[in-house]
C-alpha cells in the first residue's frame, strides 16, 4: 500500500501492494527536472500540481501556461525518463493551464492572503486593472541599450497619443531615472492611502523605478525569494493611472526577475533588444525562448547600436524566434551624452535617424495591440 500525498496537504491511500514508489521520491526527481530555457525547477516552479501513485504508474498533474507543443512534449519525455530512473513503469503527463485571477481592487490586495498547502507562484497573478497592456523588454546581455530603447519606445508610443507608463524592474541596475533625468525624484515618490506607490509623472509618462527605492549597495543582498516577492509587490503595488501601455524595463538574462513579473501580472508581450554580434544575439534569443516558454509572445526584435558592431544578428533573432522584426538603431555616439543627460533623444532631437526609426517602431508595435484608437487615452482627453 502507498501513501500518495497530494499537493493540496491531503494524504489518501491508494491500493498498491509491493509498491516502490512514494510521493517524496517522485517529487525529488521531478525537482531535478529544470523547465525548458529556464534555471529553476518544476517543482520550485510551482508546477507540479499533483502527483498519484499506483503501484508503479505514476500520474502526474502539471500547470503551465505555455501552448508550445514542443515544450509540452519535451516535459513529458523529461518527466518519463526521470520516473523510470526511479522505478515507474507507466507514467501519465496531465497538463493543465494555471487559473488566472481576474482583477480584483487593488490589486495589491490579494499578495499576503493565506493559503493552505503547497504554494502556487501562478495563483496570485492578476491583470493590472488600469492597465491595457504590459509589455516587458528584455535582453540576453547587460549594455545592449536595452533601457535607452525602453525609454524611446515609450516616449514615441506616448507621441502616438497613448497613455504610457513604465515600471523599471531592473534591481541591479535601474538606469530609467537617469535615463529620464528624474533621479531627485526618489525623495518625493508619495503613497495613496491604501499604500499603493504613486507613480512619477515626466514627459507626459507615469514612471515607477527600482532605483526610487534603493540604498546605496542595496542590489547584492537582493536574493532569489527576496527579489521575487519584491518584484511581485513592486509591480502589482502601484496605483497606475488608466494606461494604454506599461513598459517594463527588466535586468538582462532569464533569472528571477521576469519570471516573478510573469508570475505576478498577465503580460501581454515581450520586446527582445539585441546587438549585432553573433554572441550577443545567441544570448537574446535565450530570452526570446524564455518568454515564450513562460507563455508571453515576443511582440519584436529590436537591433541596437547597428553599424559599430556590424549589422544582420536582429533579424536572425527574430527569425529564430518567429517573431517580428522591428527595426535596426543606428550607432549613435550622442545617443550617450542625451541619456545622461536626462533627455532622451527622441525629445532631444525629434527628427534624426534615430527617433524616426522609434517612431516606425511605436506604430508597428501599436497596430499589433490594435492600438490605433487608444480608448485610454482617449477617455483622459475627454475628461481633461
Ligand atoms: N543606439 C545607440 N547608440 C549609441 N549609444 C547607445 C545606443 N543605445 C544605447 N546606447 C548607450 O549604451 C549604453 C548602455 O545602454 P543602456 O540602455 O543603459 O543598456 P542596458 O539597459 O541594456 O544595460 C548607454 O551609455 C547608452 O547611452
Ligand atoms: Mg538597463
Amino acid at each position: 500500500m502507498a501513501i500518495d500525498v497530494r499537493s493540496d496537504g491531503k494524504e489518501g491511500l491508494t491500493a498498491a501492494a509491493g509498491a516502490m514508489l512514494d510521493a517524496r521520491r517522485v517529487r525529488e526527481a521531478l525537482g531535478r527536472i529544470s523547465y525548458p530555457g529556464l534555471e529553476r525547477d518544476l517543482v520550485s516552479f510551482g508546477m507540479v500540481k499533483d502527483v498519484e501513485i499506483c503501484g508503479a504508474a505514476v500520474r502526474v498533474r502539471l500547470a503551465i501556461r505555455t501552448d508550445d507543443a514542443t515544450i509540452r512534449e519535451r516535459l513529458r519525455a523529461l518527466i518519463s525518463a526521470q520516473l523510470q530512473l526511479i522505478g515507474a513503469t507507466e507514467v501519465i503527463v496531465e497538463i493543465v493551464k494555471p487559473a488566472l485571477v481576474l482583477p480584483s481592487h487593488p490589486p495589491a490586495a490579494r499578495a499576503h492572503s493565506p493559503r493552505a498547502g503547497v504554494p502556487d507562484p501562478w495563483a496570485e497573478r492578476v491583470r493590472l486593472g488600469r492597465v491595457r497592456h504590459v509589455i516587458a523588454v528584455g535582453a540576453g546581455k547587460g549594455g545592449v541599450g536595452k533601457s535607452t530603447v525602453a525609454v524611446n519606445l515609450a516616449l514615441a508610443l506616448h507621441r502616438r497619443g497613448l497613455a504610457v507608463g513604465m515600471l523599471d524592474a531592473d534591481i541591479y541596475g535601474p538606469s530609467v531615472p537617469t535615463l529620464l533625468g528624474i533621479e531627485s525624484a526618489k525623495h518625493d515618490v508619495r503613497m495613496t492611502a491604501e499604500k499603493h506607490i504613486i507613480p512619477v509623472s515626466v514627459h507626459g509618462l507615469a514612471i515607477i523605478s527600482f532605483g526610487f527605492f534603493l540604498g546605496e549597495g542595496s542590489p547584492a543582498i537582493w536574493r532569489g525569494p527576496m527579489v521575487s516577492k519584491a518584484v511581485k509587490q513592486f509591480a502589482r503595488g502601484v496605483a497606475w493611472p488608466e494606461l494604454d501601455v506599461l513598459i517594463v524595463d527588466l535586468p538582462p538574462g532569464t533569472g528571477d526577475i521576469p519570471l516573478s513579473l510573469v508570475q505576478a501580472v498577465e503580460v501581454r508581450g515581450a520586446i527582445v533588444v539585441t546587438q549585432p554580434p553573433r554572441l550577443a544575439a545567441m544570448e537574446a534569443q535565450k530570452a526570446g525562448e524564455m518568454f515564450s516558454t513562460l507563455g508571453v509572445p515576443v511582440l519584436g526584435v529590436v537591433e541596437n547600436m547597428t553599424g559599430a558592431f556590424g549589422e544582420g544578428g536582429g533579424a536572425a533573432v527574430a527569425r529564430a524566434l518567429a517573431a517580428p522584426f522591428l527595426g535596426s538603431i543606428l550607432f549613435d555616439p550622442m545617443v550617450v551624452g542625451e541619456g545622461d543627460a536626462g533627455t532622451p533623444t527622441l525629445l532631444a532631437r525629434v527628427d534624426c535617424e534615430f527617433s524616426r526609426v522609434f517612431d516606425v517602431m511605436a506604430g508597428t508595435l501599436a497596430d499589433a495591440l490594435d492600438e490605433r484608437v487608444a480608448p485610454a487615452s482617449a477617455l483622459r482627453r475627454t475628461r481633461e
